[in-house]
């Protein structure tokens, strides 16, 4: 009997309306178009407005639009993984809320949070419950509010980040399409180059801590930016090298946008052409969660079955790796 694969077989993806774009920033903080598109290609990013509204919203909305797509009952989802780093609330899982909202009635669910790889871990988790047989319907949702924890007068962050969300669904596969091997790793030495100090319950705000904006993301730029370049690389070359793959057996390249040098980065280690590189983060900045389920959606007309695509992460923790995945249908 052959072995099960998880194959992803659909995709979906929602973004809020309003764009923030460099022109806004510039009234903002002090920066400029030139300054950000240079040092990171980001143009524009997606924020959600609506007050209330978290990202259980976005999670909905990118689940709704895979539900449509792929004309599935969302009774037949067994299992709902919400990746995010902006839960909706600390006591209560964003998972269950939004399984509930999508008519998933007969799921259980969970979030899962690895900041920035959160959705690459996501891929591993969702893979396994399908190989081992325990279930044939995992929906895997990426979905960050990052305005929520963005300090707009701090420009080393507020340029980066956008709010976003896509949604995969893993089903099993019997072509030995699908996830097929990864290389996941975490290190907490580098907690504090990446983190919202507090909010947490090592440190629970305070009114002094929020006059001071400490409960916002904060990170040291320059350190992240080195360890992301090295080890998101690095991950992808032993994807590559492990299954003896060459440059020309890869399609795409799924890289987290963080930073386009980053992303270029990652490609120029494994000999890439821009070609083969997936890129959106001209329009929607670094979503965190929803990178990767951004990128298959914006690119999935052009995805082909059987294309080996390597996806690669790296965020706060420090957390990342990439996965190898042989795509499953032509759309
Ligand atoms: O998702 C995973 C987590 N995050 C990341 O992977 C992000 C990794 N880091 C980065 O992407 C980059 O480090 C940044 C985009 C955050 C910053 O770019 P950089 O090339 O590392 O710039 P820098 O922090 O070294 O700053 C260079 C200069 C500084 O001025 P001086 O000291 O040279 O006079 C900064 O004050 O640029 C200045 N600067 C800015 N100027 C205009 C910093 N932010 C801005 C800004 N606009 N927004």
């Amino acid at each position: 009997m052959s072995k099960i694969s998880a194959a992803i077989t659909a995709v979906g993806a929602y973004v809020p309306e309003f764009v923030l774009t460099n022109q806004i920033l510039e009234t903002m903080v002090d920066t400029n178009d030139e300054w950000i598109t240079a040092r990171t290609g980001i143009k524009e990013r997606r924020i959600l407005k609506d007050d209330g509204k978290g990202t259980s919203f976005l999670a909905i909305k990118a689940a709704q639009n895979l539900i449509e797509k792929k004309g599935i009952d969302p009774k037949d989802i067994e299992l709902v993984i919400v990746a995010t780093a902006t839960p909706d609330m600390k006591a209560a899982s964003t998972a269950a809320f939004t399984a509930t909202h999508i008519g998933a009635t007969n799921a259980f669910s969970f979030d899962l949070d690895a900041a920035c790889s959160s959705f690459l871990f996501g891929m591993s988790v969702a893979a396994k419950y399908i190989e081992s047989g325990t279930y044939k319907k995992v929906l895997l949702i990426g979905a960050d509010k990052m305005s929520s924890m963005v300090n707009y007068k701090d420009r080393a962050t507020c340029i980066i980040f956008g709010d976003g969300a896509g949604a995969v669904l893993f089903e099993p596969n019997n072509e030995s399409l699908g996830l097929q091997d990864e290389y996941l790793r975490s290190d907490g030495s580098g907690r504090e180059f990446l983190q919202a100090t507090y909010g947490g319950s090592s440190f629970p705000s305070t009114p002094e801590a929020i006059e001071e904006g400490k409960h916002f993301a904060f990170q040291e730029g320059k350190t992240v930016f080195k360890n992301a370049v090295f080890n998101m690389a690095d991950a992808a070359v032993k994807m590559l090298e492990r299954n003896q793959l060459t440059n020309d057996d890869i399609q795409w390249l799924v890289a987290h946008q963080a930073n386009k040098r980053i992303v270029d980065a990652t490609a120029n280690r494994i000999n890439l052409d821009d070609k083969k590189v997936m890129m959106n983060i001209h329009k929607y900045g670094n979503t965190t969660s929803a990178t990767l389920p951004l990128l298959l959606h914006d690119y999935e007309s052009q995805l082909k079955k059987g294309d080996n695509l390597i996806f690669a992460a790296f965020g706060g923790g420090f957390n990342w790796g990439s996965i190898y995945l042989k795509w499953a249908y032509n759309s």
